[in-house]
């Protein structure tokens, strides 16, 4: 058993299908087998400025709501809000001053949310978040970290500050693991099969929000880009009908081998249809829950101060370590 930690950054009213089946998912099924602490990372939600300050505080709950309805239980995770931890700015701070500018430079992530900005206007934030990002999985000791296939170059960097701050300071943390999952990893927009499904987009006819009702999803699949043709065979040279094909394989459970024999013959129209069902499948639930945890203000505060509680504790035992190594007055 290890310890994982992963986070979300609340930037949108309720998470997409792609977190959906690229994180919770995986999330839901990870606190079976490890200790596992999940944080909704406001601090992350800020580093594309402006932010309306009543959005952040409210997506920041409806976040926090969303990890429960996806099947976090609070009771066996830690559940908790990044900025009720002072000790992940406090070491990101510590990791900004053994990191360097070159290797920031080089995340590609970087390079394409600022794409098309001024580069002197682009906040310095966006430039070192990948370091608050390693502070929250190194603070915590973590030996998994479960991501979606768009953080594989910030962990690696977690992994090159973690062996850095060993080397230079004595052995503190252990080198954390990515868990990607085979499938999923990177569901692509509806509207276009080259670009990922992401929360700040401006494109919202390619995102399935987790609150959208059976209508909505309909219409957003039957709209969803196909390619030439009308099989529905999974192919390269078919990204579309492969993102849909592995949406629909991974919800309902039944491989994309299965899934082809299940329409051969049958076209896009069917074949979208049955995805249809199978997404609102998972919606409803999702949506029941959701509304009935946030409807518990008070339960849900208990939950994320109780989650903050421990964190606090496991994230100060580490910087004790941390700060006497580097020679802090206080350890
Ligand atoms: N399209 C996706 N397919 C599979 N997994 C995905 N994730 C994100 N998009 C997809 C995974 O969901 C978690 C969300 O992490 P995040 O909110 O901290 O950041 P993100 O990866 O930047 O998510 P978005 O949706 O793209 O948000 P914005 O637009 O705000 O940047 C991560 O585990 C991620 O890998």
């Amino acid at each position: 058993m290890g310890r994982v930690f992963s986070g979300v950054k609340p930037t949108s009213d309720v998470p997409h299908l792609g977190n959906y089946i690229g994180a919770f998912r995986n999330f839901v099924a990870t606190q079976d087998v490890h200790e596992c602490l999940f944080c909704v990372v406001d601090l992350h939600a800020i580093t594309v400025p402006p932010w309306d300050p009543k959005d952040l505080n409210r997506r920041t709950r409806r976040l926090a709501a969303s990890f429960i309805a996806a099947g976090i239980d609070p009771s066996r995770s830690t559940l908790f809000v990044q900025s009720d931890v002072h000790h992940h700015t406090d070491l990101a701070w510590i990791l900004t001053c053994i990191s360097r500018m070159g290797e920031l430079s080089r995340m590609t992530q970087y390079k394409d949310k600022s794409r098309g900005q001024d580069q002197q206007g682009v906040s310095v934030g966006l430039f070192s978040y990948p370091l608050l990002m390693a502070a929250d999985i190194l603070a915590y000791q973590a030996n998994l970290v479960p991501i979606g296939d768009d953080q594989r170059q910030h962990l690696e960097l977690t992994r090159d500050l973690a062996e850095r701050f060993n080397r230079e300071f004595g052995e503190t943390f252990p080198v954390p693991d990515a868990l990607i999952a085979e499938h999923g990893a990177r569901i692509m927009a509806l509207d276009d099969p080259t670009r990922k499904m992401d929360k700040s987009t401006e494109h919202p006819q390619g995102v399935i929000w987790m609150d959208d009702d059976e209508d909505t999803v309909r219409s957003k699949v039957s709209r969803a880009v196909t390619d030439s043709g009308r099989d529905v065979v999974y192919s390269r040279d078919k990204p579309a009908i492969a993102n849909l094909l592995e949406m629909f394989s991974l919800l309902a459970g039944q491989s994309i081998p299965d899934l082809e024999t299940r329409f051969t013959g049958k076209g896009y129209s069917d074949f979208k249809s049955a995805l249809t069902d199978t997404i609102v499948e998972y919606l409803t639930p999702f949506q029941v829950r959701f509304a009935e945890v946030l409807e518990d203000t008070d339960q849900l505060d208990e939950i994320l101060d109780q989650g903050a509680e421990r964190a606090q504790r496991l994230a100060s035992s580490t910087m004790k370590q941390v700060r006497e190594s580097i020679g802090l007055r206080r350890p």
